[in-house]
């Protein structure tokens, strides 16, 4: 009994400090450090653009996709991180931030938003919502933005 007490706690201190970890991974602008350095990864769109069809609603404003890493035949590799960012109608900053990274072979949805051009991000949805939608690109590894 004593023993069983005793592993309790430990996984209760050990998920406290991922907790923790995972917090603190986090960048001064409120986005998580695994997006550092996307201003300069391959842009996987060719122009800036608005709209890619009926879908595309699930984002509104002037869009562009930048991709960690390059497919590698129809898949894109373990641990790339797909950002797309979206300035929203009517103004003139990033205030939309859209992820997706790859883990252990599944796609991981994360969209962060901001009310200014210094505001920190916080967190606007993730996970089911965006993969119930990005299904329909599943021949293109859930990706819809082609090069
Ligand atoms: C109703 C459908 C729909 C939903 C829901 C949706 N997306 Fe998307 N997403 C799209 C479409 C369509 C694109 C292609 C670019 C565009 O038209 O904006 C896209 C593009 C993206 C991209 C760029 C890579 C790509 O697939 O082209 C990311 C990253 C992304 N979405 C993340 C998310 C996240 C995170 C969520 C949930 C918070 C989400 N999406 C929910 C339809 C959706």
């Amino acid at each position: 009994m004593r023993a069983k007490i005793l592993a309790c706690v430990a996984v209760i201190a050990l998920s406290a400090a991922v907790v923790v970890v995972a917090s603190a991974r986090t960048t001064a602008n409120g986005l998580p450090s695994y997006t550092d350095g996307w201003q300069k990864w391959p842009r996987i769109n060719k122009k800036p653009f608005r709209s890619t069809g009926p879908l595309s609603s699930a984002h509104t404003g002037v869009k562009n996709v930048y991709a960690s890493k390059r497919k590698v035949g129809s898949k894109y590799p373990n641990g790339t991180v797909i950002v797309k960012t979206i300035v929203k109608p009517g103004t003139k900053y990033v205030g939309q931030f859209a992820v997706m990274r790859k883990v252990n072979g599944r796609w991981r949805f994360i969209e962060y938003e901001r009310s200014s051009a210094k505001a920190r991000y916080s967190l606007l949805a993730q996970g089911q919502l965006c993969q119930s939608c990005h299904v329909m690109a599943k021949s293109n590894d859930f990706v819809f933005t082609k090069r």
